[in-house]
């Protein structure tokens, strides 16, 4: 059994998407052990405990990022969490955070990453006028929304579109993206050849 630690903000559609998979089997031998938000009022948090699942909030407000981070990893370990799943963190992780658990931290991004990093990237492929767009997975390095890539999904930018519509059909594909990444790390044997993650089985 491997637990999975998910660090929320907001809405946390993604972490609900994942819990639903991880409930109905689809994601094997694999648990959600805790849910930490750094925000009290994030949605996320509500629909941890209606499912019944440890929530956390540990504030983020006012203090350094690596003493904020140090707090969230001594609960990410005291819940015995072997995967860290970033869904809408709306936080950068300092270098420490991410040298304590390397290749074990997948973020997902709203669109096809190295394309439209950092915030509102929906908005920013919309107003590039890309005809596709999509969403990635990938492992957290040191630097925002650059870590080897795990799974992407791809949108098509319809005229009919506005910036509203097309996040919506990137939602639907990131909420399928993230479990089958989770899968991916968890059960198939894969290696990583500089940026390049190649599945060996
Ligand atoms: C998603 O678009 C995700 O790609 C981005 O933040 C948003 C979080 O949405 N990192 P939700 O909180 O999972 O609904």
């Amino acid at each position: 059994m491997k637990n999975l630690g998910i660090l929320l903000s907001g809405r946390g559609s993604n972490f609900e998407a994942i819990a639903k998979n991880v409930a109905a089997g689809r994601i094997p031998n694999a648990k959600i052990s805790v849910v930490i938000s750094n925000r009290a009022d994030a949605g996320g948090i509500a629909t941890a405990q209606r499912l019944g699942i440890t929530a956390l909030v540990i504030p983020s407000k006012g203090k350094g990022r690596e003493s904020h981070d140090r707090e969230v990893a001594a609960a990410l370990q005291q819940h015995k969490v072997d995967f860290v799943c970033l869904a809408g963190y709306m936080r950068l992780l300092s270098p420490w955070f991410v040298r304590q658990f390397p290749y074990k931290i997948l973020n997902i991004h709203p669109s096809l990453l190295p394309a439209f990093p950092g915030l509102e990237a929906q908005e920013q492929a919309f107003a590039y006028g890309v005809k596709v767009t999509g969403c990635t997975v990938h492992f957290v390095d040191e630097e925002l929304d650059h870590g080897p890539i795990i799974v992407q999904k791809t949108v098509p930018v319809l005229d009919t579109d506005d910036e509203h519509s097309l996040a919506a059909r990137i939602l639907e594909q990131e909420h399928i993206a993230y479990s089958e990444a989770i899968n991916l790390v968890l059960h198939r044997k894969f290696k990583i050849e500089g940026r390049r993650l190649k599945l060996i089985s």
